[in-house]
């Protein structure tokens, strides 16, 4: 059992705290937004995470997770001190450090013991010996002179994954060139580390860097497979049977391949524009990333391109919208592409009915009250008087919705499928003018036979 004290509640910090109390540890949660720890205490989670609210409820009621917003309480007998606050991009793009920082400061002000700190949060290359800077210079202020080990461990986590990613990690990368530090956290990390080795211990930047380049090679799959369906659409070939495929070479593999509407969230718009940044700051300029997120920012207005070219105009038109996170089982919204659809949308004078089985409350607090925006309370609601749905994110039962019912509630049945989960045979079948992403629809199929 050890004494872990993690700074930052949101998915990273939350989760990771939750699992290690899971596994026997007593785990401080401290943060600065004093509403935040109150509903913790309270048993409100801030987040909609699978298994994370039972998990949470279940460790505080065996007295295993704290949450609080005293710092100082909860680093007087800390082991290891978690920073997994937020890194925010600030204007250019870069992240912004001021939290992880002033993390740093706190931790310098008030520890008086050894212990190894661990930084969690996606951080550039470098932020480690700037984090343990800031505390050496608190602790030199304060005339004490505990031992403390700076390692970057960066975070894997899925959104709507997160509890299980945690609890069986396909690896835990370790940068330090502290032996203690690395005993400490084989520890710590033992019970998630069965069966074969994950542990994987490097240097503290190739540690950081580990992080950046495993988003950006994520992103970079996603930008060049909605590349490859941009020419499909061109020449008059399927996308999808493109990616099964290209999916059955396992060099290339199934995962990540799958087209659509952009990539969102939180981690790969952020980090693929922060790495740009930092390779720039060092004199390279990072070609195939600039690409990455110039290809996703143009993606993400591909399906209101599809249905202007089926309208002309979208003036006085309702649009219906399935799905407003950006990816199913979560209700984040950051980055999300529903986003600059609506505003597309607004811009061309539509009015939106969505439909999202876990966002609507997000996107209340996004959008705020408006007239031209109607929350609805299930998928088919949606569509009354609708001219036309726009699949955005590919939540499960959206996948399995009856087509001819779809085409009944449709003012005009028209159906962009920006996330490719329709058949279009059966689509058409069912009487819709159906446009999925690089499925050959959107531009009249090129003849190839010179006449
Ligand atoms: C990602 C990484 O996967 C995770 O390892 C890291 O710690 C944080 O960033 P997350 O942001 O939760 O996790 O979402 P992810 O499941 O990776 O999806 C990101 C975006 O890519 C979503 O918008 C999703 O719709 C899109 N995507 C994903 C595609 O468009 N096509 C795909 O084939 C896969």
């Amino acid at each position: 059992m050890k004494r872990v004290t993690i700074f930052g509640t949101g998915y990273v910090g939350l989760v990771t705290g939750t699992c290690l109390a899971e596994v026997g540890n007593q785990v401080t949660c401290v943060d600065i937004d004093q509403a935040k720890i109150d509903g913790l205490n309270q048993g409100r989670i801030p987040i909609y995470e699978p298994g994370l609210e039972d998990m949470v409820h279940a460790n505080v009621r065996a007295n295993r997770l704290h949450f609080t917003t005293d710092a100082a309480k909860a680093l007087s007998a800390a082991e290891i001190i978690f920073i997994a606050v937020g890194t925010p991009p600030d204007e250019d793009g870069s992240a912004d450090l001021r939290h992880v920082l002033a993390v740093a400061g706190t931790i310098g002000r008030c520890l008086d013991h050894d212990a190894v700190v661990v930084n969690k949060s996606t951080v550039p290359v470098g932020t480690a010996d700037k984090v343990r800077h800031r505390i050496q210079t608190e602790l030199a202020a304060r005339a004490v002179q505990p031992r403390v080990d700076v390692v970057s461990n960066p975070e894997f986590l899925k959104e709507g994954d997160a509890v299980k990613d945690c609890m069986r990690p396909d690896r835990i990368v370790i940068g330090t060139d502290s032996p203690q530090a690395i005993d400490t956290l084989k520890t710590l990390y033992g019970p998630f580390n069965r069966n074969h080795e994950r542990l994987v211990v490097m240097d503290v930047r190739s540690a950081e860097l580990t992080k950046y380049a495993a988003n950006a090679m994520l992103a970079t799959k996603i930008s060049f497979m909605n590349e490859i369906a941009n020419i499909a659409e061109r020449v008059g070939a399927d996308i999808e049977a493109v990616r099964q495929g290209i999916g059955s070479d396992p060099r290339i593999g199934y995962s990540f391949i799958y087209p659509g509407a952009g990539y969102g969230g939180s981690c790969f718009p952020k980090d693929v524009q922060a790495l740009e940044r930092t390779a720039r700051q060092f004199g390279y300029e990072a070609r195939i990333l600039d690409a990455v997120e110039a290809v996703n920012r143009d993606q993400k207005h591909r399906v209101l391109a599809m249905l202007e070219q089926h309208f002309d105009d979208l003036k006085g038109r309702t649009v219906a919208l399935w799905g407003l996170a950006f990816k199913p089982n979560t209700d984040d919204m950051r980055e999300a592409p529903s986003r600059v659809v609506i505003e597309g949308l607004w811009a061309r004078g539509a009015k939106v009915q969505a439909f999202d089985p876990e966002a609507s409350h997000e996107a209340g607090r996004v959008f705020g009250e408006r007239a031209d925006l109607t929350l609805c309370s299930d998928a088919f609601a949606a569509l009354n008087g609708a001219d036309a749905l726009i699949v955005i994110t590919e939540w499960k039962q959206f996948w399995a919705a009856d087509l001819a019912a779809i085409k009944a509630a449709l003012k005009t049945p028209v159906v962009i499928d920006g996330r490719n989960i329709f058949d279009p045979k059966k689509a058409e079948a069912a009487g819709l003018a159906y446009y999925g992403i690089g499925r050959g629809r959107s531009v009249a199929t090129p003849s190839f036979v010179e006449s």
